[in-house]
């Protein structure tokens, strides 16, 4: 397998908006982010990942760009975003940034012309469909629900949106569209940004003849069969990489909603010279139950072991995955796959390792290096999140169980995940001296950086020193994976070995113990959660680091 820094390198993920302020308006900035980045580098981080922060009206928080080429002013503009790629790249770090090019907003320039008329030159640069209004062409939902249909007076006709209706799907059937991409991601490269998270890159090529989805499939299913993986994808991605990605030495992430097993590795295959990874969700959909995200249902862990088994052997050998368990688009690790009340510090660690010692790429999203936890508001009112507002008013229309679904509003909303940066105890958790656009969540009095600094047995200590666990052995990098008991409920163990190393690693998934014995008193012990170990058991949430080379 070819070594790579992309590989070697742990990457964080910052939501700018809710990272850091330094302006006092209660908005994240740049300049904030680079008020930070010691704090990066002094938890290890090789590669940041910015959410996206083009100009934007923001129905979607930045995944709506208006200006590929321009720094939203509320973030600081382009001098603090010069100012911020010169202060990642001083401190031996690299800037990944967000490409959303599925879609574009609704208010940039392409699209305010392409509406006008249907011989406008931009006209084609989108989805369009003639009709009437009251017949939209095909019953697509969209991700955000209602119909992917929007009509469009001027032209007498639709256009495709699978997010909201202010993010109309750019057509990359037309050349010129894929070329103005192109161009953009040259834009950046050129600046000597040093990669792409590519928003969604499994949806831009759509199965144009739009047949209509059998009625009640599920959701997921959709996205798989009907709008993820169409029929050119692999060509035009095959085709940006030769005319642009290949051109500089970066790394390159793809968002792959719908992308399974089978179509994994031709995203990622070293030899199909496409992406370096791709983000799927196997993992992320396990609590999805027949409903849908807000219809939760308990973690699988024998499920949950298996999809992390079948991907790393399928791009083990010419691939490469991408290991994470968060990011701005779900609830938070502790909340939803640890516990986040008595047994907070012991889960936020185990999965600290488990993101650590898997075979791929570690993404650490802002926040669970301290545990951060999800925020349970009171009323819709005070959620942000345009899925979670429109979630909310689809179910309200279909005559749900409100209180029901807040609770399911309480686990899964996108915001729980966007609440500011916990920094320290003061009244907006030292995000900003202003109201932050987002409520602070009140546990940063007793969760937040400052406080974790002074502790050296906390979550953040543990990060910073399973992080340099890590880089300091290639063997976890690199080394084989084996899932030793694929089949137990609860015990999660697995080796990582090659030529030179072995090592073992062991969770307990659970908020009981676990009998437990190590088959070889021997065995190093080199890590853990717990300071004092037992010897024939594992305690909650559990997680050690066994070294098995014995002379
Ligand atoms: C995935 C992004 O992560 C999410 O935040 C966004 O809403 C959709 N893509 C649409 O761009």
């Amino acid at each position: 397998m070819e070594k790579n820094w992309w590989k070697e390198g742990v990457v964080y993920q910052i939501y700018p908006r809710s990272f850091k302020d330094s302006t006092d308006n209660g908005i994240g900035d740049l300049a904030g982010i680079l008020e930070k980045l010691d704090y990066l580098k002094s938890l290890g981080i090789d590669m940041i990942w910015l959410c996206p922060v083009y100009q934007s009206p923001n129905d979607d928080n930045g995944y709506d760009i208006s200006d590929y080429r321009s720094i939203s002013e509320e973030f600081g503009g382009d001098s603090a975003f010069e100012a911020l790629l010169d202060g990642i790249h001083q401190r031996e770090m690299r800037l990944i940034m967000d490409l959303v090019a599925n879609h574009s907003s609704d208010e940039h320039h392409w699209f305010q012309e392409a509406r006008k008329s249907r011989d406008n030159p931009y006209h084609d640069y989108y989805y369009w469909k003639a009709g009437t209004p009251d017949a939209p062409p095909n019953n697509w939902q969209s991700v955000f629900n209602g119909s992917v249909w929007e009509w469009n007076d001027a032209t007498q006709e639709y256009y495709l949106h699978l997010y909201t209706k202010k993010q109309p799907d750019l057509n990359w059937e037309n050349p010129k569209v894929r070329h103005e991409i192109y161009a953009i991601i040259a834009y950046w490269l050129d600046k000597g940004v040093d990669g792409f998270r590519m928003d969604v890159i499994s949806l831009i090529s759509k199965r144009l003849d739009f047949k209509s989805t059998p009625k009640n499939m599920a959701f997921i299913d959709v996205m798989e069969q009907h709008y993820a993986n169409g029929p050119k994808v692999h060509s035009f991605l095959k085709e940006m990489n030769q005319e642009v990605l290949s051109n500089y030495d970066i790394v390159t992430v793809g968002e792959g909603p719908g992308v399974n097993l089978e179509h994994g590795p031709r995203y990622v295959s070293a030899s199909e010279k496409e992406l370096d990874m791709v983000f799927h969700f196997d993992h992320m959909s396990i609590d999805f139950g027949p409903e849908g995200k807000y219809d939760p249902i308990p973690i699988d862990w024998v499920r949950f072991k298996e999809i992390f088994r079948q991907w790393d052997a399928t791009n083990s050998s010419n691939g490469w995955n991408s290991i994470f368990l968060g990011n701005h688009d779900f609830s938070r690790i502790v909340s939803r796959f640890g516990n986040d009340t008595q047994h907070r510090v012991a889960s936020a660690k185990l999965f600290a390792t488990l993101l650590m010692t898997m075979r791929g790429t570690p993404y650490i999203y802002q926040g669970d290096e301290i545990g951060m936890t999800n925020i349970e508001h009171p009323h819709i009112d005070a959620y942000n999140d345009i899925e979670t507002r429109n979630a909310w008013v689809a179910a309200k229309n279909a005559g749900k169980n409100m209180a029901q679904f807040l609770k399911a509003v309480h686990r899964q909303s996108r915001d729980n995940a966007r609440s500011p940066m916990q920094w320290d105890a003061t009244p907006n958790a030292g995000f900003s001296n202003a109201k932050p656009w987002l409520t602070v969540n009140p546990n940063h009095s007793e969760i937040n950086v400052a406080k974790a600094e002074k502790d050296t047995s906390s979550i953040l200590h543990y990060y910073r020193k399973m992080i340099a666990f890590r880089k300091a052995h290639p063997t976890i990098v690199y080394g084989s994976f084996t899932d030793l008991d694929p089949n137990h409920p609860q015990l999660y163990t697995y080796k990582r070995e090659n030529a030179a190393h072995r090592f073992m690693i062991v969770h307990n998934l659970g908020d009981t113990e676990l009998q437990w014995t190590q088959e070889n008193p021997e065995y190093i012990f080199c890590m853990g959660n717990y300071a004092t170990l037992m010897k024939n058991k594992l305690q909650a949430w559990e997680t050690r680091i066994y070294q098995l080379d014995i002379a």
